[in-house]
């Protein structure tokens, strides 16, 4: 088993595509109505719970969409990508935020606050492996559990867990940018099948929170949702990488090159030498190629 850790310098690349994404998605899910008949914004604040809160892009894209006053509890196991979040609660999405604390001390529990037009966010941090401790966490006290990024790391007993615990409280679910298998490459490459299909097997490691179901999770996760009792909805939220479009995405694209031939190489070490080819064949033509990533959200209402 190894433990899923990601850098702060890949959760940045990677925020201004997952928000995209998810401007896309929140249309097809009808987020905010969807969020705010359920409960309404005279209920008071919201409270919500960030699972594997990284350095914050969830709630950086959230906060300002579910509006009003807010109180959030961000977890994460990684104490590093905590320690960041003061330097990265800035704007983002091009709606207006200011961080109200900017201090750079790397003081877990000193709480933090982001507000902007029309939201004001309170919020504490946790480190927490939630392997161990996801029913520890005050579910009673939520009214919204969210995640982005992080399903397909996920094993069937630990989604089941989820759910139990979401049904006992009675909270929402919002579930976002979990990877569906989808890449979609133009120009093609032959060998791109065959480094999907080995980047997909690497994806079902276990990282931590069980045999990881990855792009299988959103389907397991809505039947146990369903079953238990929710309304469940559902959009895509893919990247789409042009690599002609400037630096950004082809850096993004460059670094999904190298992470994908990573994991197949690791995964077939007889097909090693293929998929280096395959890497050399992708980065040559990444600044003229264009890459979509399928991804699902996943919105889910109490019954
Ligand atoms: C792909 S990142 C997504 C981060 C963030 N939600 C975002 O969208 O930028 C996955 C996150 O899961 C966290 N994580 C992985 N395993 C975990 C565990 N067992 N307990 C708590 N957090 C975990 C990682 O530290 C990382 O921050």
């Amino acid at each position: 088993m190894s433990a899923a850790t990601f850098s702060a310098d890949w959760l940045r690349l990677r925020e201004p595509f997952d928000a995209a994404a998810r401007e896309e998605a929140a249309a097809g899910l009808r987020l905010t109505s969807r969020l705010s008949a359920w409960r309404p914004p005279e209920t008071g604040p919201w409270r919500v719970i960030d699972l594997a809160c990284g350095t914050g892009a969830n709630l950086r894209w959230l906060a300002p969409r579910l509006g009003g006053s807010q109180q959030w509890l961000v977890v994460d196991h990684d104490a590093q990508l905590l320690q960041r979040w003061p330097e990265h609660l800035a704007p983002a999405g091009g709606l207006p935020g200011e961080p109200a604390e900017m201090d750079s001390e790397p003081d877990l529990n000193r709480p933090l606050a982001l507000a902007g037009a029309g939201f004001e966010a309170a919020i504490v941090r946790q480190q927490m492996d939630l392997m161990a401790g996801l029913e520890s966490l005050p579910w009673h006290a939520a009214d919204l559990v969210t995640a982005s990024a992080l399903l397909d790391l996920v094993g069937l007993d630990w989604l089941h867990r989820l759910v139990r615990a979401s049904a006992a409280s009675g909270v929402a679910l919002l579930m976002s940018l979990n990877v569906d298998g989808r890449h979609i490459w133009t120009p093609e490459d032959e060998l791109d099948d065959t480094v999907g299909r080995l980047f997909a097997d690497h994806q079902r490691r276990n990282k931590g929170l069980g045999p990881a179901l990855g792009p299988a999770a959103v389907d397991a996760l809505q039947a146990a949702l369903g079953a238990a009792g929710y309304r469940v909805f559902r959009a895509a939220s893919d990247w789409w990488v042009d690599g002609s479009g400037g630096e950004q995405p082809l850096a993004l694209q460059s670094a999904l090159i190298d992470g994908m031939a990573a994991a197949a190489g690791e995964q077939s070490p007889a097909s090693a030498p293929a998929v280096r080819a395959w890497r050399q064949r992708r980065l040559a033509v990444a600044a003229e190629a264009r890459l979509r990533v399928g991804h699902l959200d996943l919105l889910a209402l109490p019954g």
